[in-house]
């Protein structure tokens, strides 16, 4: 049954996400009058107030309609031939499409326990997401270009007002573990985070449409995009582009020469999201890196009693402080990715030798809950304010928020609900004491519906 409750948090028992047999489809009565200015100071300072009541009445209209899930292949063939008509129809397409799939994760936040949903940072996500909703919900539907340009500068006010959610999510959860089973802060985090993934795919495409579509070399001309798929992503390319950017990344901040990575396989040329791909690569190789040198480090310790290299000593405070770039005693062994593209497939190994994970740790690489990491994350988290204003991109915003010798403990998760989102995988096996081999399944045929669950 419909959740009728004035209150907003309920218990995650209460399963009110039941789609009633009578799904109210036909658009929101304009029930609210109130400006998202107003809109957010109501919901800062009385978040009982009776008003969720009526906004709990228009988001069930919502939450009760399914998400109208797209495949790849259907961002390549829409944005081929594009025209005005066309642009305006998928404006619409994805302002109703995004306020729906908004309403089902605010819905999530209302079903966490009491504690977890007025925990401060998930709060603010939990504030964001209203926000955003009701910025969406009282948008008028698209008849010109004109309200299209309108729209896209809406969307990407919000796509830069959310890149906290993914800090503020991993903070509130860090405080909030002990309330919640590891299963179901699982949960929470992948439907949250894949969602979210496909919520700003939805909106980049949009957005970046509807600034090139009438430029002959950008749909399907040289450089291959049409929005932000990319038609032809070389799997070489971007191994190389992580390799390059993760062995910088060893010399800035353990001050160590990094091992080699070597691409082995068949080099394939396929469709894809190009920043998904990387996302994962570079997660990936930044972890094989980093193990390496502490294998070698074991390596030179025992064979010379004398530990000439110290990447986790070398952490956070003391990045800058040495710039002389060490090398080992004994080359590290060096990281080998093969790629491998089946007619369905393409898959990825990255192999190393650094050391494996410890078996203690295995069992949770793939967990959003990590009890012991709260220090590294409040480092993260003293800079939090002044963020939103010095980034422009997502990247540059990451960068900041997450300094990548911070380990924020996200990173393999997140990879994997990256890889899910299109239908692949990303599976790791470790031998301790020996080293990793992390597989990664890219779908080809962009014929797989996105992954909302
Ligand atoms: C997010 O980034 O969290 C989103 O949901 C994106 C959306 C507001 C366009």
């Amino acid at each position: 049954t419909p959740n009728m409750e004035p209150i907003q948090f309920t218990s995650l028992s209460h399963n009110v996400r039941t789609i009633s047999p009578n799904s109210i489809i036909s658009p929101p009565p304009q029930l609210s009058l109130q400006s998202p200015k107003s809109f957010k100071s109501t919901l800062q300072h009385s978040a009982y107030s009776s008003q969720h009541f009526y906004q709990n009445r228009i988001l069930d209209q919502y939450v009760f309609q399914p998400a109208n899930q797209i495949t790849l292949r259907q961002l390549i063939f829409f944005g081929r031939n594009l025209t005005e008509e066309r642009i305006i129809k998928s404006g619409n397409y994805v302002r109703t499409e995004l306020t729906i799939r908004i309403a089902h994760r605010i819905r999530d936040f209302q079903n966490l326990p009491f504690v977890v949903g007025t925990n401060p940072h998930i709060a603010k996500v939990y504030d964001l997401y209203w926000i955003a909703f009701e910025t969406l919900r009282k948008f008028p539907p698209i008849k010109t270009m004109e309200d299209n340009d309108e729209f896209c500068k809406t969307l990407k006010s919000l796509l830069k007002k959310h890149l906290v959610v993914i800090p503020q999510l991993a903070m509130g959860i860090i405080e909030c573990g002990e309330y919640m089973s590891e299963e179901q802060v699982n949960r929470f985090m992948n439907v949250m985070l894949r969602t979210r993934i496909s919520r700003r795919v939805l909106a980049e495409q949009q957005i970046t449409l509807t600034e090139n579509w009438n430029d002959p070399n950008y749909c399907y001309g040289s450089d291959g995009y049409i929005g932000v798929v990319s038609t032809q992503c070389n799997a070489k390319e971007i191994i190389d582009k992580c390799a390059k950017m993760t062995s910088n990344l060893c010399r800035t901040t353990y001050n160590v020469e990094p091992p080699n990575v070597i691409i082995d396989g068949v080099d394939t040329t396929f469709s894809y999201i190009p920043d998904h791909i990387e996302y994962i690569i570079y997660e990936l190789l930044k972890n094989s890196i980093r193990e390496s040198p502490n294998s070698s480090q074991k390596f030179v310790t025992s064979e010379t009693s004398q530990t000439s290299i110290t990447p986790e000593s070398s952490e956070s405070s003391k990045i800058s402080k040495t710039s002389e770039i060490r090398k080992p005693k004994k080359p590290f062994p060096p990281i080998i990715v093969t790629i491998c593209p089946g007619p369905i497939d393409i898959y990825f190994r990255i192999s190393d030798q650094g050391g494996g994970i410890p078996d203690k740790i295995y069992p949770h690489i793939w967990s959003f809950l990590h009890k012991n990491s709260d220090k590294k994350i409040d480092h993260i988290f003293t800079n939090f304010s002044k963020v939103p204003q010095m980034a422009a991109t997502v990247q540059e915003y990451e960068q900041f928020i997450i300094p990548p010798n911070l380990n924020l403990g996200i990173g393999l998760p997140m990879s994997k609900v990256y890889a899910e989102y299109l239908g692949g995988d990303l599976t790791i096996f470790s031998m301790d004491g020996y080293g990793t081999d992390s597989y990664l399944k890219i779908t080809k045929l962009g014929n797989i519906k996105e992954n909302l669950v």
